[in-house]
């Protein structure tokens, strides 16, 4: 493939990716836990990672928490912290999960973080995840670097750490193929790679998948073309929400890769709460119509940020979103009254919206 994973390819270890379908980042934790034993993640993660990891594996989620003061980076205090939080819950750490680039936050680790990153599970004797799935996104400025590629570029000798180090990846975002359920584990530990090949057999990719994407993937004109008109259309499309919401006095994190902006929407609230959140979101939802996901969500723990996916629906769409987030932030006072918004205004708004094309013909429906 021709994606951005040039120090994926290490020659000293044979069948060190296995092919199989989807939700590739359950698999190593359910290789490499026991229950009672904990992952730890980067707190800003994708909203189905509790699902998706503790479910069946019984393990434990500790999150790291990263805040707005540093633009949501990693930290060594924060992943220290994180540690002691989980050994004083009589919490055994087996590993580190991060997802480069950030679900929700549209943001790439920097060498630094990745650095840190691999001298703490080196230190902490630890393994480490890296949910590589957006790798295809970043559209710049700063450039995706993959742990596989810091790790080669390390002395790490006699420390067992290339065995601990764990790369997930699928289709599903950058190829935009969610449907086919194809992903992969890129791991150089024979116990991870060997596990994996075995568990491959309860969820095979079908052969009729195997054979088309055999024929694209192959096809290195039409990937790089491919994943290059993807990078500039989605470069447009983020610049198109930043700009929209810019003009309706909300700002998002600067952000450089994924399918989504993390928008600041902290002003909006009546309070600096979780509860606050949670009724804007709902306002949103129900007043402005839109289904955007609240940081809370992401367990972030500082209310007020909220993920706002642009890439799954038309321009038009994206343009009538944004309209409808700038005509509210405009009519509505959100969180000025004590009551957190103003019904005049937020009736006033359903009026006005009740004409339009896009009116609620459901809630309608539902009415009846
Ligand atoms: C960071 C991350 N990892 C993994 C997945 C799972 O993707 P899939 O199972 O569709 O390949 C998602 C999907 O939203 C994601 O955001």
């Amino acid at each position: 493939m021709t994606l951005s994973f040039k120090a994926t390819r290490d020659s000293r270890v044979e069948n060190s990716s296995t092919l199989w379908d989807c939700k590739s980042t359950r698999r190593i934790p359910m290789m490499k836990s026991t229950p009672g034993s904990v992952l730890f993640r980067w707190v800003l993660q994708k909203i189905r990672f509790d699902r998706d990891l503790k479910w069946r594996t019984g393990v434990e989620i500790v999150p790291i928490q990263s805040t707005s003061s540093n633009g949501f980076r990693i930290t060594a205090p924060a992943l220290e912290e994180a540690f002691q939080l989980a050994q004083a819950c009589n919490l055994k750490v087996k590993g580190l999960l991060v997802t480069n680039p950030s679900n929700p936050l549209g943001t790439t680790l920097s060498r630094k973080e990745l650095d840190l990153l691999v001298n703490f599970i080196n230190k902490k004797g630890i393994h480490l995840i890296s949910d590589e799935i957006y790798a295809g996104t970043v559209f710049g400025p700063a450039k995706f670097v993959s742990i596989m590629e810091v790790l080669q570029k390390k002395i790490l000798a006699n420390t067992g750490i290339r065995n601990r180090v764990h790369m997930v990846y699928s289709l599903s975002k950058d190829m935009g193929l969610p449907g086919f359920r194809v992903g992969a584990i890129y791991s150089n530990d024979q116990s991870v790679v060997s596990a994996a090949t075995k568990m491959s057999s309860f969820g095979l990719v079908s052969s009729q998948t195997q054979c088309l994407l055999s024929a694209m993937l192959s096809d290195k004109k039409f990937t790089k073309k491919y994943v290059a008109e993807n990078k500039k259309r989605l470069k447009s499309r983020h610049a198109m929400l930043v700009r929209g919401l810019k003009m309706a006095g909300i700002s998002c994190l600067e952000s450089n890769s994924g399918l989504f902006c993390w928008m600041d929407a902290r002003h909006l609230l009546r309070s600096q709460t979780l509860e606050a959140e949670m009724e804007l979101w709902k306002k949103i939802r129900d007043v402005v119509r839109l289904n955007i996901s609240p940081g809370s969500s992401c367990h972030c723990v500082e209310p007020g940020w909220f993920r706002v996916c642009f890439a799954n629906m038309s321009e038009e769409t994206l343009n009538l979103a944004i309209q409808r987030l700038k005509t509210s932030v405009d009519t509505i006072s959100f969180g000025k009254d004590s009551n957190g918004f103003s019904h005049k205004s937020t009736e006033n708004l359903i009026t006005k919206y009740s004409v339009s094309k896009w009116a609620f013909p459901l809630s309608r429906y539902n009415e009846r």
